[in-house]
């Protein structure tokens, strides 16, 4: 097992940088680049194992996918008709809830069979979300019974439709927002002969929509609802010219531990800013502190920017976070970040609406509650909400991230303000979105030891 090993910083972080390409921009790129008419050339994907599962999936489908560099691919589109029956049918997402719900949408338009399986996490994750509308909509899929959620989850057993035979319309209203979902609709809305109607209660992040749009596809979008409409169209999709943006998610973790540790002063560049990512860093400037944003352009329909903290004037966490309703579902996987900054803030701070955040790769209002207990901070979970009382982080803190990589990521940049050293459990899981991050740390000026 591989293990961090973080000492509290000594002196200010300090250094201009890039983080990996966005993941659910690239699992969408490899995705619809597959389905597209043409070539497309997608660079500056995620690094990460989540990433190399959705490319290994279209692959098996009969995609051509050529390595041109180490994050750049020449996809080879077969356009909507023409992807192909695995050799094997069986097709492993291993932690990567993105390709599973995505693919599934997908696969199941089409005419040859499949399992999607996944590791133990993404077994657990609840799949009667995708498979539920997807029936609805004639296609052929089942997952697993779990006894205990009482819902479906992987395998997903998906039967091939008889030859002629298309989905159905659909029209739905989400319970919650979940872009995953959505983007399994949208997908499998392609393939259909009647509309997809996608209602969400606030927008979740929308690259599926615009990404969409930008290849050409007839979507409609008026804020949280899309409407994808296939009938008269020629079912082309155009090929991408891509350079991936920088991954919001991954950022948050360097902004925060440029608040965490006094006097830092870090960029990080051509990062992607939509609106729909960037709820961290308005609750990040609700607390006094927050991220300057030079706007640099558009990639693929999708802002970028650079992102920088201790430059420009931007200032110290002076009081605790507030982060509820539509602001969660804008910062989702920023949530165990943004415990890691309310940890060291003035005051305290509060997190509502979290439920979804126990379906994730663990259930991260238990991990982040016990990675709280480990370093001695106050904090309270009460239903879906989690308030922290900011403090000073104890030494010696022995933390298990339960295999998921954003509670390592917080929990090392919170060992960075602690009393002495952390030690950090069970980190090969970094490796699903942002195997660099350790190497980022120490060039930064981080002490950060990796064993094992
Ligand atoms: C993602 C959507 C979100 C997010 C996940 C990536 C995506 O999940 O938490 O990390 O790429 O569509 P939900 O759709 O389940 O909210």
């Amino acid at each position: 097992m591989r293990r961090w090993i973080v000492r509290p910083a000594t002196r200010p972080l300090r250094g201009a940088f890039r983080v990996p390409g966005d993941k659910s921009i690239s699992h969408r790129a490899l995705i619809l680049a597959s389905l597209a008419e043409g070539t497309s050339v997608l660079r500056g994907l995620s690094p990460g194992d989540d990433v190399a599962r959705t490319r290994a999936i279209m692959a098996s489908l009969g995609v051509t996918i050529e390595h041109l560099d180490e994050r750049s691919v020449r996809v080879s589109g077969r356009g909507l008709g023409g992807l192909r029956a695995p050799s094997s049918p069986t097709l492993d997402c291993g932690n990567a809830g993105t390709s599973m719900r995505l693919v599934a949408g997908v696969l199941a338009a089409q005419g040859f069979d499949t399992t999607l399986l996944g590791d133990a996490s993404l077994s657990r994750r609840p799949m009667g979300r995708i498979t539920r509308p997807l029936r609805a909509r004639g296609a052929l899929i089942e997952g697993a019974i779990d006894p205990v959620r009482r819902d479906e989850t992987a395998p997903l057993v998906i039967r091939g439709l008889t030859h002629g035979k298309r989905l159905f319309a659909s029209e739905e209203s989400l319970s919650v927002p979940s872009a995953q979902v959505k983007s399994c609709l949208l997908l499998s809305g392609l393939f259909a002969d009647g509309e997809t109607s996608v209602r969400e209660p606030t927008l979740s992040r929308d690259h599926t929509e615009r990404m969409l749009l930008a290849m050409g596809a007839p979507l409609r979008t008026m804020g949280p609802v899309s409407l994808l409409d296939p009938r008269g169209w020629d079912g082309v999709l155009a090929p991408l010219d891509l350079d991936v943006p920088g991954d919001p998610s991954a950022a948050a973790f360097w902004v925060v531990a440029a608040h965490v540790v006094a006097g830092s002063r870090v960029q990080v560049r051509g990062v992607g800013i939509n609106p729909t990512r960037t709820g961290f860093l308005e609750a990040l400037r609700d607390q006094g502190g927050g991220a300057g944003v030079s706007p640099k352009g558009e990639a693929g329909g999708e802002p970028v920017g650079d992102l920088h903290v201790g430059v420009g004037g931007t200032g110290a966490l002076r009081r605790g976070a507030n982060v509820a309703g539509e602001l969660t579902t804008r910062c989702i996987d920023e949530i165990p970040a943004l415990v890691a900054a309310a940890a060291v803030s003035p005051g305290e701070s509060r997190f509502d609406d979290l439920a979804e955040l126990r379906v994730k790769e663990s259930d991260r209002v238990a991990a982040l509650a016990s990675m709280l207990r480990a370093f001695g901070i106050g904090h309270e979970v009460s239903g879906d909400g989690l308030t922290v009382v900011g403090g000073r982080p104890r030494g010696g803190a022995v933390i298990d991230t339960r295999g998921d990589h954003r509670i390592a990521m917080a929990a090392a940049v919170l060992a960075l303000a602690a009393e002495g050293e952390t030690t950090i459990d069970d980190v090969g899981c970094v490796d699903t979105s942002d195997p660099g991050f350790a190497e980022i740390l120490k060039a930064l000026g981080g002490d950060i030891e990796v064993r094992g």
